[in-house]
């Protein structure tokens, strides 16, 4: 049985951790961080994968046991949530395969996107999608970059009327696309929107973030590391010593803990074909978040850098 921690019993008994606290809705569940999807309540766990470049490796069996290896770690440290795309190459595919070979198919979360334009084309690549990931039915189809979103929204709902896909959202990367995103779920009643957000490209805070709470949208961050420019600034430099308070083992806990202390946020999905940085992603869901000074005090850091 899941061990559920309230605000209260959190609050009292962490009060000794100066700098750290939870998010009205947190839970623990075990050990790893979940949050609900504001529409439906259901819970999940704060911290995923994402699969850009990193699962496109079909056909390269030492590339293939490191994405089975960091798929397994990944599970094992208590992750459901992963997210592919058609753009992907053989992402989809190979997720699909992984998680068969493991076993973990009723465990994860399935994420992947619609990526093309016309009504009939978005069917296809969908149904196709479908058949490379091995599932009968989608956790969550998102409309990739908001290509012609009207369009793949429409069939969407059809999609979810019928058990297909059980939630639609829309995504993008680049902070460029914030106001149409914002658009979007103002407008469309999406259940997710997928968006960039982390230290080094903060933007969606400004509004996007926002409007997604008050649309009680659910919010999947992408790029968390900026595709990995976070680690060219942090190289070489020691974690301050206050990070310890908050949990902090590596610069990659910094960087998700910070985006996790948005409340606004559901989960994060690090890309990653490395078992350890699975380990490592996955356990800045567990352990204390910042509060807003502690928080404030990461931002600057991270800008003193
Ligand atoms: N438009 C869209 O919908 C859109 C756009 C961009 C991304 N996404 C999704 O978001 C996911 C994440 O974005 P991203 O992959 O572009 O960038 P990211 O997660 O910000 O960064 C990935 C990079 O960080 C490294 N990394 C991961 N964990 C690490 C750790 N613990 N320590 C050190 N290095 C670590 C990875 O290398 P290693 O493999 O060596 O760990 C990789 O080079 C994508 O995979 C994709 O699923 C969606």
């Amino acid at each position: 049985m899941r061990a559920r921690v309230s605000r209260r019993a959190f609050l009292g008994a962490g009060a000794a951790i100066l700098g750290a606290m939870r998010m009205p809705g947190d839970s623990a569940g075990g050990e790893i961080l979940e949050r609900p999807i504001p529409k439906t309540g259901e819970r999940l766990p704060a911290v995923g994968l994402g699969t850009w470049q990193v699962f496109d490796v079909a056909g390269n069996a030492a590339e293939m046991a490191q994405a089975r290896d960091t798929l397994r770690v990944f599970v094992e440290r208590g992750g459901r949530v992963i997210d592919s795309s058609p753009m992907y190459g053989s992402s989809e595919a190979v997720t699909g395969q992984l998680a068969a070979e493991l076993g973990v198919q009723a465990k994860l979360f399935v994420a992947t996107k619609v990526w093309t334009s016309g009504k009939q084309a978005g069917i296809r690549q969908m149904e196709d999608s479908m058949k490379k990931l091995r599932v009968e039915r989608l956790d969550l189809m998102q409309v990739h970059n908001l290509v012609d979103v009207s369009t793949h929204l429409t069939t969407l709902r059809d999609w979810k009327a019928s058990g297909r896909v059980r939630y639609l959202g829309v995504t993008h990367y680049h902070a460029g696309a914030h106001a149409d995103l914002e658009k979007v779920i103002a407008r469309e009643n999406v259940d997710f929107v997928q968006v960039n957000y982390s230290l080094v490209e903060p933007e969606a805070e400004r509004r996007l973030l926002r409007v997604a709470a008050d649309t009680r949208t659910a919010v999947i961050v992408n790029r968390p590391f900026a595709e990995g420019a976070l680690f060219r600034r942090t190289k070489g430099q020691p974690l301050p010593d206050w990070a310890k308070d908050i949990g902090c083992a590596s610069w990659a806990q910094f960087a998700l803990k910070w985006v996790l202390a948005d409340p606004a946020v559901t989960c994060v999905i690090p890309g990653t074909r490395n078992p350890a940085h699975a380990a490592d992603n996955t356990g800045a869901a567990t352990g204390p978040l910042p509060d807003p000074a502690t928080r404030a005090k990461m931002t600057a850091h991270f800008a003193s850098l």
